[in-house]
């Protein structure tokens, strides 16, 4: 896993008349992305132990893959701009909840609440929200399972609770969402995005219910 702070922190070091000062001022954020870093790597860990155990128990693996990432710098101040907040290490970790994030890709949507279910109950992690988009989706057709959770690292003088955004979703829905994310950042430059958007939406249905039949002939052939 490469530091997110890597890009930033080459730019602004080449453009600075006193890098080492400038390093010294970035200092406090590099250690916050690094804390989001280490609290990516215990959920990663932990959803790793939770699919091995599953993959013993009932012969087939419930994810398909897990991704990880920190945000961008970049991202982080734009995310702080339209929150009108200053933009301190303090509010950045009070205000931002998914700086550190991970997606699981599961092949059914009952593999997505057993291990959700199976994370949220670990004694060390503490649920500070969950939007349950599965069962509730957007009006756009979006549907994952987003929970934010607090795990702690433990650092060399102190445990710390970080907040991880952890996002759930079948093979089909991260395909629709990778479809959506796209007309998202394309919108201004389309003739008709409503269209689009409409065409989507039904995709979105027949993905539901395509989801849904999987699971029904995966449980007859269980
Ligand atoms: P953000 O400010 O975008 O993080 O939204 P939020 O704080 O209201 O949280 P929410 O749980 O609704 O969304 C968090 C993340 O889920 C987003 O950053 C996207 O990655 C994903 N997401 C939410 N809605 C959509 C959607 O309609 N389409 C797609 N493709 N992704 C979505
Ligand atoms: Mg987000």
């Amino acid at each position: 896993m490469s530091l997110a702070t890597d890009e930033m922190s080459m730019e602004l070091l080449v453009n600075s008349e006193n890098p080492e000062a400038a390093l010294r001022n970035m200092q406090p954020f590099i250690n916050l992305m690094m804390y989001y870093e280490c609290a990516l790597m215990e959920i990663e860990t932990k959803l790793k132990v939770l699919n091995s155990e599953f993959a013993l128990q009932h012969n087939r693996n419930p994810f398909e893959s897990i991704k990880c990432r920190v945000k961008k710098p970049i991202s982080i101040i734009e995310k702080m701009k339209k929150k009108n907040l200053d933009i301190t290490i303090e509010n950045i970790e009070n205000n931002l909840t998914d700086i550190a994030g991970v997606r699981v890709i599961c092949s059914f949507p009952e593999d997505i609440y057993t291990v959700s279910e199976l994370l949220s109950k670990q004694d060390d992690i503490n649920v500070v929200q969950v939007k349950d988009y599965i069962r509730n989706p957007k009006s756009n057709g979006y549907r994952s399972l987003h929970l934010i959770v607090e795990v702690p690292i433990f650092l060399s003088n102190q445990k710390k609770y970080m907040k991880v955004e952890v996002q759930f979703r079948t093979i089909a829905m991260d395909f629709w969402a990778s479809l959506d994310h796209k007309l998202k950042y394309k919108k201004d430059n389309l003739k008709h995005p409503e269209i689009i958007a409409q065409e989507l939406k039904k995709c979105a249905d027949m993905v539901t219910a395509m989801d849904y039949k999987m699971q029904e002939i995966r449980n007859m052939l269980d």
